[in-house]
C-alpha cells in the first residue's frame, strides 16, 4: 500500500486530497499544527480510532517551521509522496506577517526537501510543491503558461517563489522527484472563510437569511481564473505519477471579476444585482428579486419583505405556531410564504458597499492561465463549471446559515464574522 506524507491537512486543499488518496487505495498520513482549539474539521469525517482494523489515515503534529520534528515525521512514515501544501496561504495577511510567511512558505519546503536527503530517500520519495499562480503577479502575458515569467507581488508570492526554485534546484541538482504544480486560485464549500470567493457566498447565505445586512469588499476588479478544488487535487495526483518530475500549470482557463463573482452567487439566490457609482463608492443595489420558492432550501423570499430588526417580533409568531414547522423549513421542505416567513431583502437595498481596508499595497489584478500542457501529459481537465461552483458554495452555505438561524431563534448568540 503507497503511502502519502500530506503538509497542511487540515486546509482545503489537504482535506479533499486525503480524501481523494484515501479512494484511490492510499495509506494517508497527515501533519496538523498544534492548535489552542480543534482545527480538524475538514478532516474530521476521515478519521477512525486507531484501534479499529483498517485504519489508513494517520495525523503527526507538526510544523514548517520546525525542521527537526519534519525530519523526524518523514523518517516515521516513510513516505512514497510527499505533497507539502501547509502554508501561510493568505496574501493580504502576508503584508502583516511577511517574515512568518516566508519561514513557513519558503524555508518550510526547503526544511522538507532536506530531510528526504538527510533520510537517504531521494531515491524513493515524490514530492509534490504547492506552487501558485500568484507568482505571475504583474502578469507578464495573458495568458500564464509554464514559461511565463514570474513578477512576485506579495510577501507570500516572493515566498513562494523561492519555494518554486529550491524545488527546481533539488530536482536538478539531486536527481530527486520533485514537481510544482502551478496551481490557479481553486475555490470549494470549505474554503477559508476569509479568502473573497467563501467570503461572498457565506454572506450572500446570510443575507438570504436575514442574518446579515451589507457585505464590504475590496478591489471589486480583480479577475481570477477560479476552479473548484477537487478538479485541482486530482491534478496533484496526476503530477505525482508521471515518469519524470516537472512543473505544470493548472488552471480553467476562464476568468471573472470579484464583481461577476458576487453577481453569480446572488443570483443563486434570486437577486439581481446593479452597481452604481465607482471607486471606494461603488455600491452592489438589489435590482430584482425572484421568488424561488422550494428552490432555496425550502426558504422562501419575501419582496420587499420584513428587515432584519423586526425579527424578534416575527420570530415570536413563529414560535407559537409549532416548532415542527420551523423544522420543517430548516429541514428543505417547502412551507407556504404566507405561513412561514422570513425577513429578508427588498429592491433598492445596498448590499455591497467598498471598503479600502481590503485593498492590498501592490494588488494581483488579472489571472488566467493555460493548462494545456497539464491536458496533453496529465489527461487533465476541470470538471465542476464556474456556475455549478459558486452554487454548489452558496447552497452549502445555506445550509450552516440555517443553522445559525435556529441557534438565534432558539435564544443563543451567534457571531457574524464579517470583518475578513
Ligand atoms: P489553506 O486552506 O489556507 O490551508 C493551509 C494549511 O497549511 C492548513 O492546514 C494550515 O493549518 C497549514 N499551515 C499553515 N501554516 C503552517 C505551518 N507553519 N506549519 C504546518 N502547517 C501549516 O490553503 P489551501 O487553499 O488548502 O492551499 C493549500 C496550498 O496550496 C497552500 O500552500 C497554498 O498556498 C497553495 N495554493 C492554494 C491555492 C488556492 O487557490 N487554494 C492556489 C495555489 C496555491 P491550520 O489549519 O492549522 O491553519
Ligand atoms: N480576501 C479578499 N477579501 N479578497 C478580496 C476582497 C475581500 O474582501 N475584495 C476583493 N478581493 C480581491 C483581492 O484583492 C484579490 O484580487 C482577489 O479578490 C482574490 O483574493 P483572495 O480570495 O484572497 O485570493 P488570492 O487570489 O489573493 O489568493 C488565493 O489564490 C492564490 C492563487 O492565485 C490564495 O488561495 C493563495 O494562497 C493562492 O496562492
Amino acid at each position: 500500500m503507497k503511502k502519502a506524507l500530506i503538509t497542511g491537512i487540515t486546509g482545503q486543499d489537504g482535506a479533499y486530497l486525503a480524501e481523494y488518496l484515501l479512494k484511490k487505495g492510499c495509506e494517508v498520513h497527515g501533519i496538523k499544527r498544534r492548535s489552542s482549539s480543534f482545527n480538524t474539521a475538514r478532516v474530521d469525517h476521515l478519521y477512525k480510532d486507531p484501534h479499529e482494523r483498517d485504519v489508513h489515515f494517520f495525523m503527526h503534529y507538526g510544523d514548517m517551521t520546525d525542521a527537526t520534528n519534519l525530519i523526524r515525521i518523514v523518517q516515521e512514515v516513510q513516505p512514497d509522496e510527499i505533497y507539502n501544501l501547509a502554508a501561510q496561504s493568505h496574501v493580504k495577511v502576508s503584508f502583516e506577517t511577511a517574515e512568518y510567511t516566508a519561514n513557513a512558505d519558503a524555508l518550510g519546503p526547503l526544511r522538507l526537501l532536506e530531510a528526504i536527503r538527510i533520510l537517504n530517500m531521494t531515491d524513493r520519495v515524490r514530492f509534490y510543491q504547492a506552487s501558485s499562480s500568484e507568482l505571475y503577479g504583474k502578469v507578464r502575458e495573458i495568458p500564464q503558461t509554464e514559461r511565463t515569467p514570474f513578477y512576485p507581488r506579495s510577501p507570500y508570492a516572493a515566498a513562494k517563489l523561492y519555494a518554486y526554485w529550491i524545488c527546481v534546484n533539488y530536482r536538478e541538482a539531486y536527481n530527486m522527484f520533485a514537481s510544482n504544480g502551478i496551481l490557479f486560485n481553486h475555490e470549494s464549500p470549505i474554503r477559508g472563510e476569509t479568502f473573497v470567493t467563501r467570503k461572498i457566498t457565506r454572506a450572500v447565505a446570510r443575507m438570504r437569511l436575514g442574518l446579515q445586512r451589507k457585505l464590504f469588499l475590496g478591489n471589486l476588479h480583480a479577475k481570477r481564473d477560479w476552479g473548484h478544488a477537487a478538479d485541482y487535487v486530482r491534478a496533484m495526483w496526476l503530477i505525482l505519477q508521471q515518469e519524470k518530475p516537472d512543473d505544470y500549470v493548472i488552471a480553467t482557463g476562464e476568468a471573472h471579476s470579484v464583481r461577476e463573482f458576487a453577481d453569480t452567487a446572488f443570483r443563486e439566490i434570486g437577486v439581481e444585482i446593479e452597481w452604481k457609482g465607482s471607486g471606494i463608492e461603488e455600491k452592489g443595489i438589489i435590482s430584482e428579486i425572484r421568488d424561488q420558492g422550494s428552490e432555496v432550501g425550502g426558504w422562501r423570499l419575501e419582496v420587499g419583505g420584513q428587515r432584519t430588526e423586526d425579527r424578534g417580533q416575527k420570530s415570536e409568531v413563529r414560535k407559537s405556531s409549532g416548532s415542527d414547522k420551523r423544522r420543517e423549513a430548516i429541514d428543505g421542505k417547502a412551507v407556504p410564504s404566507s405561513e412561514f416567513r422570513v425577513p429578508s431583502l427588498k429592491v433598492g437595498d445596498v448590499v455591497v458597499e467598498v471598503d479600502p481596508r481590503y485593498f492590498r499595497p501592490t494588488e494581483v489584478d488579472f489571472l488566467l492561465g493555460d493548462a494545456s500542457k497539464a491536458r496533453k501529459e496529465l489527461g487533465w481537465e476541470p470538471r465542476i463549471s464556474f456556475h455549478d461552483m459558486v452554487s454548489q458554495m452558496v447552497r452549502e452555505d445555506l445550509e450552516e446559515a440555517k443553522r445559525d438561524q435556529l441557534c438565534k431563534e432558539s435564544g443563543y448568540r451567534i457571531l457574524n464574522y464579517s470583518d475578513e
